[in-house]
Order: C-alpha cells, then structure tokens, then sequence
C-alpha cells in the first residue's frame, strides 16, 4: 500500500485500478487496458483528454505566469477575462463571478455570502439551511455538514464552532 490516503474510499480497498494516460473520451490503465471515461475525472475534465487547444492554451499560460492569487487587490487579466465571459453567458444582469476551487468550496462560499448579506442587511439571524435526505453537496465541512450520506456523516455533521480562538499571531497584510 501507498502512502496515499484516498477519499471517499474503503482504506481496504484502495489501488485496484491505477489510470496512466487519457484520449479523447478514453483512459487507459498500465496494463494498456482501455476505459470510456464517462464521469469526466468527477467532473473534471469535460473537454477532454490530449485536447490540442487545451494543451497549448495551458502551456502558454505556464509559460508567462504560472500561479498568481487574487487576494487583496491583487488581480490577473486571464482571470478578469474568464469572469466577463461567464458573467456574459449566465441570464443574470450585471453578473459578478466568484472564483473557487471546487464545488464543495462552491457551496461553502454561498454560505459565507449568505452569511454576509443577512448580517449587512441586518438580519443576522437568517442562518437556516435547508437540506434533503440523501443529499450530496461535497466534503469540506460546511458542505460535508448540508451532505447528508452515512459514509460523510459522522466526520462533518453536524457543522458546529469546533474551534477556541487564540490571540492572533502578528500576519501583516
Ligand atoms: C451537487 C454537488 N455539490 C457539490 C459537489 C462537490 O464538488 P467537489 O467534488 O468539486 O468538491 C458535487 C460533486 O459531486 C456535487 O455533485
């Protein structure tokens, strides 16, 4: 066993399929054996594998400025770009984008926002959430808490302050 620990996965269970490279809709593992990969890497490559415009869109990008965040004014003009485009193609006027890592972090910062609004609106006691049986909206514990499957359960929920607050520690920003 490696020293990977997996998610979402029976630690008794783990490493039976080991997926080496991907084409088009497929990937194949290292005994060459082919695979229609209809889940998309979970959601994550919906354009596919070896995507020519993809790839040299990517190396391009590397190639000038690799990583840069966004925090505190700073700002990129790909990521501006991307923002236009999608706030363009959604049927919201004047739409604002968010950029986050994931959909679970998706679902954590509409909390966070929803959070915000009540409380700028003066209404801080709207922080009811409702939730289905069975229903799944990710892993962090804020979204791990509205998931609501046995195998996320008993980690997340229910999302409670776990934490004592010590005196901060001196991070100039
Ligand atoms: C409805 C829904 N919400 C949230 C998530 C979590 O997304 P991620 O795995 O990117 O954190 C998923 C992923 O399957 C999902 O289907």
């Amino acid at each position: 066993m490696s020293a990977v620990i997996y998610p979402t996965t029976n630690l008794k269970a783990t490493e039976q399929m080991v997926i080496e490279r991907g084409e088009g809709v497929y990937v194949y593992d290292n005994q060459g054996k082919q695979y229609l990969e209809a889940l998309s890497g979970l959601w994550c490559t919906g354009l596919g594998y070896g995507n020519r415009e993809l790839i040299d869109c990517i190396s391009e990008q590397l190639e000038k400025l690799s990583f840069t965040h966004m925090f505190g004014g700073k700002t990129h003009q790909p990521g501006i770009d991307l923002a236009d485009k999608l706030a363009a193609m959604v049927p919201v006027k004047d739409a604002k984008v968010f950029f986050g890592n994931s959909g679970s972090d998706a679902n954590d910062s509409h909390m966070k926002l929803l959070r915000y609004y009540f409380n700028a609106i003066g209404r801080p006691e709207k922080r009811k959430i409702i939730t289905r049986e069975r229903a799944y909206h990710g892993v962090t514990v804020a979204a791990g808490s509205l998931t609501s499957l046995p195998a996320t359960a008993s980690a997340v929920s229910p999302c409670r302050r776990p934490l004592t607050r010590p005196p901060e520690t001196d991070l100039p920003l």
